[in-house]
C-alpha cells in the first residue's frame, strides 16, 4: 500500500488528532526509510524515544526472547525482571523506590496521586510553557492553553508561573501546595534550559513549604542530556521523578522514582499492563545499550553546538533547540528533502533529539543539511 492509499484509509478510519506527513516503514540505527525507499537520518526518533536507535539488535533480541517465554502476567504475581529493573533505576538515579506505568502522562498521574497522599494537600504549581501529558490530571498541570482549555475545568488545581522565575514561584507555593512540577529542560517548549540556580531555588521553596519537588524527566531522562537524569547536573535532589520515552526503546513504559518515605501502599495505585515482562525486558536491554553510549553523549552534543554555532543553538547532550521563528515548517521540509528528519517544537523552535547512538559522521551530515536549510 502506498502512502497515498494509506492517507485515505487513515482519514476515513482514524481520528484526526495528529498532523501527519510521510509514512515510515523501516528503521535501523539512526536511519529510517519511507515507503518509497527514501532514507532519512532520524533526529525526531519518536520524539526522544528511540535512544538506542531503531531496532537495536540487543533490544530486539531481549523482546523476542521474552515474548517466547512469557508475554504478560498480572501484577498479582511477581513479574520477571520487574524488581531488578526497579533496582537498576534506583541505582542510577539515587532515588529509593520505583513504580511503573505505560506512558509519561500516566507516570505524572501517579506522581500527582502520590504527592496528594504524602502531603494531604491538593494544589499544584507548574511552569508556563511546561508539558506533562494529556490525561486529565497531567493536563491539569500542563500549561499550553490550546490543549488544556477545551477540557476545563481540570483537577487538580494548578497555578502557573514563569519558567525560571523564583520570585513568582515563592508567591505561588503555599502550605496548600502538594507539589511543584518542573522539567529540567522544557522540551515541548523548544529546549529551554534554565541555570542550575533555578533548581536550587525550587528545592528551597519546596523545603520551606513542605511541597514535593516533582521533576518530569519524561523527555530529558535516560541519558538524553549526557547523564542518566538531567537533574543530576544541577546537584539538586528531587522528591519524585517521572520517566518514560527513552526508557524502553519504544516499547510503551513509564516510571515514577521516589525518595525514601514516599510510596504507594496496597491498593493505592495499580495497572494491568505496567511493568509487564516485555516492557521490563525492553527496558533492561535499553539500559545496557545506553550505559555503553552515555559517556559520548555530551561530546556529541558539543559537535552539534560547534557545527550549528551560527544559529544560536541551545544544547544539552543530544537535546538541541534552534530558534528559527516562522521558517520552522519550511526548514523541516527542506531538511526532509535532503534526508534529515527534524521537527518544530513550540514558538518556532526546531528540536533535534536523535538516537543517542548517532555517529559523528551522521551528526556532520545533519548539520550540513541544517546549515543549508537555515541559510535558504
Ligand atoms: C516532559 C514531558 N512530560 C510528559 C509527557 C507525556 O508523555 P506521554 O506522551 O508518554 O504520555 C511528555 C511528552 O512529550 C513530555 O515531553
Amino acid at each position: 500500500m502506498t502512502e497515498t492509499d494509506y492517507r485515505a484509509l487513515d482519514a476515513r478510519y482514524y481520528m484526526p488528532a495528529f498532523g501527519r506527513e510521510r509514512m515510515l516503514v523501516k528503521g535501523e540505527g539512526s536511519r529510517v526509510w519511507d515507503d518509497q525507499g527514501n532514507e532519512f537520518i532520524d533526529c525526531v526518533a519518536g520524539i526522544a524515544v528511540c535512544s538506542t536507535g531503531h531496532c537495536h539488535p540487543h533490544v530486539v533480541e531481549a523482546i523476542c526472547r521474552q515474548a517466547r517465554q512469557l508475554i504478560h502476567v498480572s501484577n498479582l504475581y511477581y513479574v520477571p525482571g520487574q524488581a531488578e529493573l526497579a533496582k537498576r533505576l534506583v541505582d542510577l538515579s539515587g532515588l529509593y523506590k520505583a513504580f511503573f506505568s505505560n506512558s509519561g502522562a500516566e507516570a505524572n498521574e501517579g506522581a500527582i496521586k502520590l504527592a496528594r497522599l504524602a502531603t494531604g494537600r491538593d494544589r499544584f504549581v507548574a511552569f508556563k510553557n511546561g508539558f506533562h501529558g494529556r490525561t486529565m490530571a497531567s493536563l491539569a498541570v500542563t500549561h499550553k492553553p490550546a490543549i488544556r482549555e477545551p477540557f476545563l475545568p481540570l483537577e487538580p488545581q494548578c497555578d502557573f508561573v514563569g519558567y525560571g522565575d523564583l520570585e513568582a514561584l515563592k508567591g505561588a507555593v503555599t502550605r496548600s501546595t502538594a507539589g511543584v512540577f518542573v522539567e529540567p529542560i522544557q522540551g515541548e517548549a523548544g529546549v529551554i534550559i534554565p541555570p542550575n540556580e533555578f533548581f536550587r531555588g525550587v528545592r528551597d521553596i519546596c523545603d520551606d513549604t513542605g511541597a514535593l519537588m516533582i521533576v518530569d524527566e519524561v523527555q530529558t531522562g535516560m541519558g538524553r542530556t549526557g547523564t542518566w537524569l538531567a537533574i543530576e547536573q544541577t546537584g539538586v535532589a528531587p522528591d519524585l521523578v517521572s520517566l518514560a520515552k527513552g526508557i524502553a526503546s519504544g516499547f510503551p513504559m513509564g516510571a515514577i522514582l521516589a525518595r525514601e518515605g514516599l510510596e504507594f501502599t496496597r491498593s493505592q495505585h495499580g495497572s494491568t499492563f505496567a511493568g509487564g515482562p516485555l516492557a521490563c525486558a525492553a527496558a533492561h536491554a535499553t539500559i545496557d545499550v545506553i550505559g555503553e553510549v552515555l559517556p559520548q553523549v555530551a561530546a556529541k552534543g558539543e559537535r552539534f553546538r560547534a557545527a550549528l554555532a551560527a544559529h544560536n543553538p541551545r544544547v544539552r547532550g543530544l537535546m538541541v533547540g534552534i530558534p528559527v521563528g516562522e521558517a520552522c515548517a519550511a526548514v523541516t521540509a527542506a531538511c526532509a528533502a535532503e534526508g534529515v528528519l527534524v521537527n518544530c517544537a513550540a514558538d518556532g523552535n526546531l528540536r533535534l533529539v536523535p538516537p543517542l547512538v548517532i555517529t559523528d559522521d551522521e551528526i556532520d551530515r545533519v548539520c550540513d543539511v541544517l546549515n543549508r536549510a537555515l541559510a535558504g
